[in-house]
């Protein structure tokens, strides 16, 4: 078994779809074995999207990701990491293909709903930025 961090963004708690969005994995058969609600602070946004520093786009996402609560949670499958971004999608919701959760629910490019973590090295270090021993 793989695991993989995905997080529900502030755009997708403000709007009530963690339900629609916890549905969608469940039916894709992914295991949930560690989730809860934050708030992250200015620090660790910037900790946790530490690789984006110096985009022109930074100062904007660590707003973003700390305007509202957020669910990161530790989905377990076979192959979890590719199989999530499959079904999270392109980053750019009007981009995304069509039936992915980003092109279902997305709003913009920054608003896009969910994270999910982009290789199994960075699961494993965003998994323990989250959360102790699971
Ligand atoms: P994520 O890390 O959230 O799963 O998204 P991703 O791999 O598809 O995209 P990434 O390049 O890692 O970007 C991280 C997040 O930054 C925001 N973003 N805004 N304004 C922009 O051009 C822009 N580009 C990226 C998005 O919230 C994106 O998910
Ligand atoms: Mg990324």
């Amino acid at each position: 078994m793989n695991r993989t961090l995905l997080i529900i963004k502030p755009d997708a708690t403000e709007r009530n779809l963690l339900g629609h969005i916890i549905g969608r994995l469940e039916r894709a058969r992914f295991k949930i074995v560690a989730m809860k609600m934050v708030n992250l602070t200015e620090p660790e946004a910037r900790s946790f999207y530490a690789v984006h520093e110096g985009k022109p786009f930074i100062d904007s996402l660590v707003e973003f990701m700390t305007s509202g609560p957020v669910v990161p949670m530790v989905l377990e499958k076979d192959g979890a990491v590719t199989h999530l971004r499959t079904l999270v999608g392109a980053t750019d919701p009007a981009k995304a293909d069509c039936g992915t959760v980003r092109n279902e629910i997305g709003l913009d490019v920054q608003k896009n709903s969910v994270h999910a973590s982009d290789s199994d090295e960075n699961a494993a270090k965003e998994i323990a930025f989250f959360f102790d021993a699971v």
